[in-house]
């Protein structure tokens, strides 16, 4: 049976893929008329200008607040008559988890357990968890996650991540309420946070700044255009089955070195600079603690069941991406000021 979302409650609406979600909703999704309430705390990783193209929408709500308050939560719900909440808000960084994993711990698990609590007590709500693909653990040179694929989970951010999705789990079995679980590789797109790889590589090119690769740079990732991410997020919303599990992934396994090196190449095309220059920039530093050697998802469930594909070939999306940079140097100015900067200046200054 399709369900109709009418009043959607998302949290962490003004992070990465949150913001890209709620810039899907409301400019592609041409049948929504209900309302679109965006609760988020605006950590240093939340910017309402990644929303500015949609911010005088009336269909579009910003209420500034934590998803640990199950008051503020509840009190949403009831006003806006919410039938779904879809769930991103998470502190969503490995290396920031190994510095300092509190935080995950909070807004991870506690944060997922009040929003449960809210949901449990007006069960008519839909509720979706956006996770990772990361709780699964790590592959080695060959085979796939699947959805039946063990958690096994290696840092903090992963196991509160894994946390969260048992909590999720166990919800929907215990209190028969109605719930959808994701778990999705790596994103990538415009808006996306400099601390992580792709925009790190792209920005630092562009500022002749050193390309710091973790250990040989052999590690392997699967990438997802963050927009082919939001689009299966709507689907699901509409078609995924109650109390299942999908993997969404881009089929685009890339090593970390030669990630790299197509940016550089990218940049420097786009920015008439010698390659060479920019070759000099990549350099390796001590791999991060428990690093994780190769994801890869299995996604057929979500595209035999749901009939989701992803639009974007990787090459494509990462052009895209890089221009997208190029041409929002404004936002990224913005983005690099503050606390961020101060962040990055303790923790990176001397690695390496
Ligand atoms: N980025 C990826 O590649 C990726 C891949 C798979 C899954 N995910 C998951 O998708 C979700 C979104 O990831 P992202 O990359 O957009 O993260 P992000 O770090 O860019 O954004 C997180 C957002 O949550 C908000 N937030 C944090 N704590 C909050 C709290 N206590 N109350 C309310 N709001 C709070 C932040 O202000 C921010 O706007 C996360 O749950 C993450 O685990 C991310």
């Amino acid at each position: 049976m399709e369900r109709k979302p009418q009043n959607i409650l998302v949290t962490g609406g003004a992070g990465f893929i949150g913001s890209a979600f709620i810039r899907f909703l409301l400019t592609q999704v041409a049948l929504f008329k209900g309302s679109c309430i965006n609760l988020d705390l605006l950590t240093y990783a939340g910017n309402l200008s990644n929303l500015k193209q949609i911010e005088k929408d009336p269909r579009y709500l910003f209420q500034h607040g934590n998803i640990c308050d199950q008051k503020l939560v509840e009190r949403l719900c009831f006003e806006y008559q919410v039938d779904t909440i879809i769930h991103f808000a998470a502190e969503s960084h490995v290396d920031r988890s190994i510095l300092s994993p509190q935080s995950f711990i909070e807004t991870n698990v506690m944060g997922t357990f009040h929003l449960l609590e809210v949901v449990r007590r007006n069960p008519s709500i839909h509720f979706h968890h956006v996770s990772t693909d990361e709780v699964y653990g790590c592959l080695g040179d060959t085979g796939f996650f699947t959805e039946e694929t063990a958690y096994s989970p290696n840092s903090p951010y992963s196991a509160s991540k894994a946390a969260s999705d048992h909590l999720v789990r166990a919800y929907g079995k215990t209190y028969a309420i109605s719930t959808c679980i994701s778990n999705c590789s790596n994103n990538y797109g415009p808006y996306h946070f400099p601390e992580k790889l792709i925009p790190l590589m792209i920005l630092n090119c562009l500022q002749n700044k050193p390309l710091p690769i973790y250990g040989e740079g052999k590690n392997v990732r699967d990438w997802l255009y963050v927009e082919d991410h939001v689009k299966a997020l709507w689907m699901l919303l509409e078609r995924g089955k109650r109390g299942e599990t999908y993997n969404i992934g881009g089929e685009s396994e890339w090593r970390n070195v030669d990630l790299v090196h197509e940016i550089i190449q990218m940049v420097a095309q786009l920015q008439f600079k010698p390659r060479a220059q920019l070759e000099k920039l990549v350099h390796f530093v001590t791999d991060r603690p428990g690093h994780d050697f190769r994801y890869a998802i299995d996604c057929s469930k979500i595209k035999e069941e749901i009939g989701w594909k992803p639009d974007h070939q990787f090459v494509e999306g990462l052009q895209k991406t890089v221009q997208w940079y190029l041409t929002h140097l404004d936002w990224v100015t913005e983005i690099q000021s503050g606390s961020y900067r101060n962040w990055l200046e303790l923790n990176y200054a001397n690695r390496g």
